[in-house]
């Protein structure tokens, strides 16, 4: 669907072109690459300006995932374009606390991996709060440092991430509008948040030094960025809701030069692009007036047969009225195109009229590719219907993009190695996989052979559940991709060897089929990268005969489920079904009870996956449709 956007140029941030419900300004953006390069540009012409003057820019920077690939372009404009930084002064916005400077998950480590040792910016010039300071010393260095910033002219420029509890550097829930720089109790989701990065929240440190809101708000100019699904909700509150201390970050409404960056994820709860009915006149394309009608019916709680003309009207949304002349007319239409999305047949029902059904009913047996980020995405997300597609006939192939190594706890790998270790008391690579793992300290990375360990856990319970749901042997696939091979939650960026590997697999199955995950909620972005390989792969293969008969189908499931009104096919289960997926998922044993990388929700994956398949349900009926016990659903990519 398109999304509405702003038009007003980047660059003239003083001239608002706000909606009612919005009180800070922004702009949306295609991807946070495109964002980043914008913002990357505003810095860099800052800097330059300044410099012509013969003056110093002051930078307030932020860490975390969000400025990332701003520094990596500010980096690609000093290698290629000459950008200088000497006339560069840095504030950090915060460090956790305690911290030693040379730990990896510290800030300090983090900015210059990031950016300081590619640029040219003077060591003396670059200011971040000292996670060693002494307890007896620590108020006075936060006031030094709030001194520091003030002798240097005061902030010209500061770069902001938003943090899920509407933190803005460091400064949680309660923080005060004037605060200035100083230690802070860190909030629990914060951590939890921190915690794939220090391998379990019990690693992450509870406390952190933080500039104040007040150091931030004086700052002349104030870019924040925020990127995708998991941030929506929060940049909703921010920059719609009112000001609050229990959003800290909703103080920038009161700064007059304030831009939020958002990509579309993030920006996909504001009330313009998530309702935009009720914003303005809207161009109702087909798409868009079934979210309007299934948002109408889910708001009023009715079936979509039972909305009125008066229910319309009095929810903004005469205008769609106008267009088709009444609710009786527009709510049948809906309700089939709701109706038709629903199959048991998802590679098509054989020898039946397909014209409105979600899949085609020939070839009668096609060939289908269900690729798997992680080794159990499979099972979790369309369980239900790779049984079916097996059952059916069809000949299936589950392809596993990554080895999901890093999920695998020590603890865990130590039991099968001490395993292998009494079967053959004189292997090796098992006695230095014991030893590497016994001696292993917070900052090491797993040894190669503890990896590959990890890695096989991974691809035998993978292996058992797909073999459960009756799964040929040959038609399981591993490709491990090389971009997540690194041994840590830092991966490397998607290469030609990923796509050729991509491309080899789908040009030996020749698929009628091709689901994958449209999940792009997961925390470590490793569905999102293996995304990316399968666009970049269907770019290259395209042309090819076999490619034209191909359709791709999104799942998500394990992180964040479609919206209704976004749902082109919906599998409904029967209850033996559910416990059959719930089965195959436990296979998946390394990842249950208390996974190393959990995300912000704390359920099991079998769980979540079983509520998010029966609230599917649940709404299909609450719409007025038939009851089922549970349903995934599917969304058609076009490529
Ligand atoms: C980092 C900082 C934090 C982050 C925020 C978002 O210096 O001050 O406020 O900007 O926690 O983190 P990411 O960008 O990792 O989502």
């Amino acid at each position: 669907m398109k999304i509405i956007k702003k038009t007003i140029q980047y660059q003239k941030a003083g001239k608002f072109e706000e909606t009612r419900y919005e009180k800070i300004h922004n702009i949306i953006v295609d991807s946070a690459q495109e964002g980043s390069i914008l913002v990357a540009q505003e810095i860099a012409k800052l800097i330059k300006d300044k410099k012509e003057k013969g003056e110093n820019c002051i930078l307030g920077l932020a860490t975390g995932s969000s400025p990332i690939k701003v520094y990596e372009e500010l980096i690609r404009m000093h290698q290629d374009e000459g950008l200088s930084f000497t006339n560069v002064i840095s504030f950090n916005l915060d460090e956790y606390y305690p911290m030693e400077k040379e730990d990896i998950q510290s800030y300090h480590y983090f900015m210059h991996e990031h950016l300081f040792n590619h640029i040219d910016i003077l060591p003396e010039n670059v200011h971040i709060p000292d996670g060693k300071v002494s307890k007896d010393d620590l108020h006075q260095y936060c006031i030094d440092y709030e001194l520091q910033i003030k002798n240097a002219g005061g902030l010209d420029f500061q770069l902001l991430g938003i943090g899920r509890t509407g933190h803005i550097g460091f400064n949680e829930p309660g923080s005060h509008i004037n605060s200035g720089t100083r230690s802070i109790t860190l909030d629990y989701i914060t951590r939890v948040d921190a915690a794939p990065a220090f391998r379990g929240i019990m690693n992450v440190p509870r406390r952190a030094i933080t500039m104040g809101i007040g150091t931030v708000l004086a700052a002349k100019r104030i870019v924040l960025l925020s990127w995708g699904i998991n941030k929506a909700e929060i940049t909703k509150e921010t920059i719609e809701g009112k000001i609050s201390s229990q959003v800290p970050a909703t103080y920038l409404q009161g700064h007059n030069n304030t831009t939020f960056i958002l990509d579309e994820g993030a920006s996909s709860q504001l009330t313009r692009v998530k309702t935009p009915w009720l914003v303005s006149s809207c161009i109702w394309d087909n798409n868009l007036k079934f979210k309007a009608v299934v948002w109408l019916s889910e708001l009023l709680d009715k079936p979509i047969l039972r909305l009125t003309d008066k229910d319309y009207n009095n929810n903004g949304m005469s205008g769609l009225l106008i267009d088709e002349g009444s609710a009786y007319d527009l709510n049948i239409q809906m309700f089939n195109r709701l109706q038709h999305s629903i199959t048991g047949w998802p590679g098509g029902k054989p020898n039946a009229d397909d014209s409105n059904r979600p899949e085609r009913a020939n070839p009668i047996r096609k060939r289908v590719i269900v690729l798997s980020p992680h080794p159990d995405d499979d099972v979790i997300s369309m369980g239900g219907t790779l049984d079916r597609l097996i059952e059916q006939g069809h000949e299936v192939h589950v392809v596993y993009q990554t080895s999901g190594n890093i999920a695998v706890t020590d603890q865990e790998a130590l039991k099968f190695a001490e395993i292998a270790s009494q079967l053959n008391e004189d292997s090796g690579t098992v006695k230095e996989i014991i030893n590497n793992l016994k001696n292993k300290t917070k900052k090491d990375i797993d040894s190669q052979n503890v990896r590959n360990l990890k890695g096989i856990i991974r691809q035998s319970e993978a292996r058992a559940a797909v073999r459960y749901l009756g799964l040929p042997e040959a038609n399981i696939h591993f490709l491990q991709l090389p971009f997540y091979e690194t041994g840590s939650i830092k991966k490397k960026k998607l290469s030609q060897d990923d796509i050729e590997i991509m491309n080899e697999i789908i040009d030996k199955i020749k698929p009628h089929q091709i689901y994958a995950a449209g999940d792009l909620a997961d925390p470590h972005g490793t569905h999102e990268v293996c995304l990316n390989a399968l666009f970049a792969s269907l770019e290259v293969l395209k042309h090819k005969d076999y490619m034209k008969d191909c359709w791709v189908w999104l799942y998500r499931g394990a992180w964040h489920e479609w919206g209704t009104y976004e749902i082109e096919m919906a599998v409904p289960m029967s209850p033996d079904q559910v416990m059959k997926k719930r089965r195959a998922i436990f296979y998946h044993q390394s990842q249950k009870d208390g996974v190393m990388y959990q995300g912000n929700d704390s359920r099991e994956f079998w769980v979540r996956a079983e509520d998010r398949n029966r609230l599917t349900a649940k709404k299909y009926h609450d719409l007025g449709l038939a009851e089922y016990e549970a349903m995934e659903a599917f969304r058609r990519y076009h490529f």
